[in-house]
């Protein structure tokens, strides 16, 4: 299985600098090293390279099918099947531009102006926004002493106005996973509640020391599920993900009134052929990667603890994103951030409302998807420069 002339080379940090935008390398100072927005710095696997350059070989551009190519759908439905415990048909799968894309259009679709969906708290900022710009008013899940959400949560969020559920499968920023009993017993809540069900998928393919994951798709026959390629294959830039309708006709009405239909929305042929390779050729590639986020999960974890004030009580089952707990160091996540790269040279995001929601607070998150080598050189930066930042 493993092809180590596929996996993992050097990456190109001259390329990073000209190319990652979003918080990331093309925008610190040269001196900074980016813990921040969740896309990998490793280089993508040579299936999909080559995938890219045979299909812009023959130089036709044109445009594709509505809603993707039959084998980005078929390869996104079998990799739910194979992988996801989902037995998801083709006809579901609408490809779409960004898993960011998708989520937005489905709360577009499915909410109207007032409508009350409940989000969790802390939640990636997409989660709400989408929720938010589709005029929803939002209810919040909090999770419990554990770092969970749990169904007590769920109950004590829920009113009965609540038109929708939104939620992050595994969870980014807590790094938490449902097991298939906790995605069952979501998503009968639901389903006796008359409650709608979005559950964006786009870690899920960011598993760690060998966990599975049960999605939505599989298990509720209502769930509108959303995925994406750019965390488990590291493909951000290519803007290509999916929505999973409950079935072949919810699709196809999805598509209709999204402007599928109309070649408003839709996703790029040549980011579908190469999220294509990377689910149907990218195994090794992805096991690799998967081996070496456990690894800087455990490196990061292993520094951060011995630091003054900062508190991981619960190691991330998945995601490469750690949200450290700096609530000790009697001073604010904004601030602390802001302290980390003036002292220590290194960016991380900081648990503030824009990011993550109001209970954030108290936290920074690092991104852990880079080199053992760069992120050692932050880790031994933040340690040195820590009596500087926590100064009173
Ligand atoms: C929870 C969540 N949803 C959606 C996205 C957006 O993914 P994409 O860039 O593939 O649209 C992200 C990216 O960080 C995310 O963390």
């Amino acid at each position: 299985m493993h092809d180590p002339s596929h996996t993992n080379p050097e990456p190109d940090f001259a390329a990073l600098r000209e190319r990652a935008f979003n918080l990331r390398w093309a925008t610190v100072a040269p001196d900074v090293i980016p813990l921040t927005a969740a896309c990998p710095d490793l280089p993508v696997a040579r299936a999909v390279t080559d995938a890219i350059a045979h299909y812009i070989a023959k130089p036709h551009l044109c445009y594709g099918p509505a809603c993707g190519l039959p084998a980005f759908r078929e390869a996104v439905a079998q990799h739910f099947a194979r992988e996801k415990s989902a037995a998801v048909d083709a006809a579901r799968v609408i490809a779409t531009n960004s898993a960011a894309s998708a989520i937005a259009l489905v709360a577009r679709h499915l909410l109207r102006a007032g409508d009350e969906v409940v989000v969790q708290d802390p939640v990636d900022f997409l989660v709400a926004e989408s929720a938010r710009r589709a005029g929803a008013t939002l209810r919040f899940w909090k999770p419990d002493a554990n770092g969970r959400f749990t169904l007590d949560g769920l109950r004590a969020a829920v009113t009965p106005n609540t038109r929708a559920l939104s939620v992050c499968h595994p969870h980014n920023p807590l790094g938490t996973l449902w097991s298939a009993e906790e995605v069952a017993e979501i998503a009968g809540f639901a389903r006796e509640r008359g409650i709608a069900l979005i559950s964006d998928e786009v870690w899920s393919d960011v598993l760690l020391d060998g966990a599975r994951l049960a999605s939505f798709a599989g298990v509720s026959p209502a769930a509108w599920v959303v995925y994406g390629l750019s965390k488990g294959y590291a493909l951000a830039g290519l803007r290509i993900g999916a929505v999973i309708a409950p079935d072949a006709r919810a699709a196809e009405e999805f598509a209709a009134a999204q402007g599928f239909d109309h070649t408003i929305e839709g996703a790029a042929t040549v980011s579908q052929i190469a999220a294509t390779a990377a689910l149907d050729h990218c195994g090794a590639w992805r096991a690799n990667f998967l081996a070496h986020c456990t690894a800087q999960r455990d490196r990061a974890i292993a520094h951060l603890r011995t630091l003054d004030g900062v508190r991981i009580e619960r190691a991330p089952q998945a995601t490469f994103v750690l949200f450290a707990d700096i609530s000790r160091t009697g001073i604010a996540e904004d601030v602390l951030a802001a302290r980390i790269e003036q002292h220590a040279r290194v960016r991380v995001v900081p648990g503030s409302p824009r990011w993550f929601g109001a209970g954030a607070a108290g936290h920074v998150r690092l991104s852990l998807a880079t080199t053992r080598g760069v992120l050692d050189e932050a880790l031994a930066r933040i340690e040195r420069a820590w009596p500087a930042v926590t100064a009173r």
